[in-house]
């Protein structure tokens, strides 16, 4: 991909003229910040993994942890962002809180799959969102060892290298290939989980288990899965691929359909016909 020209802090207008060609698409210019703010954090990343010996680790909470990359890469992406945007407000999750204005606020995750990560397994990604007023407006999932790099604007369409992605066109879980996460960090809801899993099991075709809730979602986007659901997640595990599932044409919801997935950390994404097939099972267990 072509390194794109640099557009200094833009009021909304000139951001509606001002954007850049890409793959023979054009590119937001606060999109094509977040990109460059991922491709920083994936190189510390791709580092990182390489000399992975050296890796601090810390435990957050139960089969919950932080490396000292998770951290490095999150304030790579927070300086890269403020050189263009310094007035904008961050939430980072790993501390990286900075407070602006609240009308353009990023949502991070530096290092989404950090067990996958520790463990060497090659699948993990960064992901990157801009909500402007309340509302999801760009997004970037990058897979640093693959270099595959998914964004989203909103109204513009998903993409995948500058290509143009749309979620699956499964008619319901017939032969369908889900993803999901167990509820690894409260096994106290290891039950539930397990009877609405069985019964999605009996109708799908097959279930993956990936380790990053930002690939998952990607996927979705891209196709690759036909849906995905997963309960105990925050903001930043979902923001930017939430984005990237609605603008490929899919649909996000809670678990009994509605709008609430950051709020409640649940989310089922996929298209309408296999959301609304997941919810039907979800909402038993609810
Ligand atoms: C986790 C991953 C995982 C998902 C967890 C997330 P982290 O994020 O996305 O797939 O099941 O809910 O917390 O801790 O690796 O950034
Ligand atoms: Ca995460
Ligand atoms: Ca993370």
């Amino acid at each position: 991909m072509k390194a794109l020209v640099d557009c200094a802090p833009l009021s909304t207008q000139a951001v509606i003229f001002c954007s850049f060609i890409i793959g023979g698409l054009t590119m937001h210019p606060m999109l094509n910040i977040a990109v460059r703010a991922a491709r920083v954090a994936g190189n510390v990343i791709t580092r990182g993994f390489e000399n992975r010996s050296e890796i601090e680790t810390q435990v957050k909470g139960p089969n919950d942890y932080v490396t000292r990359i998770d951290k490095e890469a999150e304030q790579a992406i927070i300086s890269k962002i403020k050189q263009s945007y310094p007035t904008h407000s961050f939430v980072g999750e790993e501390g990286g809180i900075v407070a602006g204005d609240e009308d353009f606020k990023w949502i991070i995750d530096p290092l989404d799959g950090t067990t996958n990560f520790i463990q060497g397994i090659p699948h993990f990604a960064v992901s990157i969102a801009l909500m402007i007023k309340g509302r999801l407006d760009q997004a970037v999932v990058f897979d640093p060892i693959r270099g595959e790099l998914f964004t989203a604007s909103r109204g513009a369409g998903a993409q995948l290298n500058g290509f143009r992605v749309r979620t699956s066109a499964r008619k319901d879980l017939n032969g369908s290939v889900l993803a999901t996460a167990l509820p690894f960090k409260h096994k106290d809801r290891f039950s539930d989980y397990m009877t609405s899993f069985n019964n999605i099991f009996m109708q799908c075709g097959d279930i993956r288990r990936g380790g990053s809730a930002a690939l998952d979602l990607a996927y979705v986007a891209a196709g690759r899965f036909d849906g995905y659901w997963e309960k105990g997640i925050k903001p930043w595990d979902i923001a930017a691929g939430e984005l990237l599932v609605r603008e490929a044409g899919g649909i996000v919801s809670d678990f009994v359909g509605g709008h609430d997935t950051m709020k409640k950390g649940e989310i089922v994404a996929g298209n309408p016909k296999v959301v609304r097939e997941l919810v039907k099972q979800l909402k038993v267990t609810e």
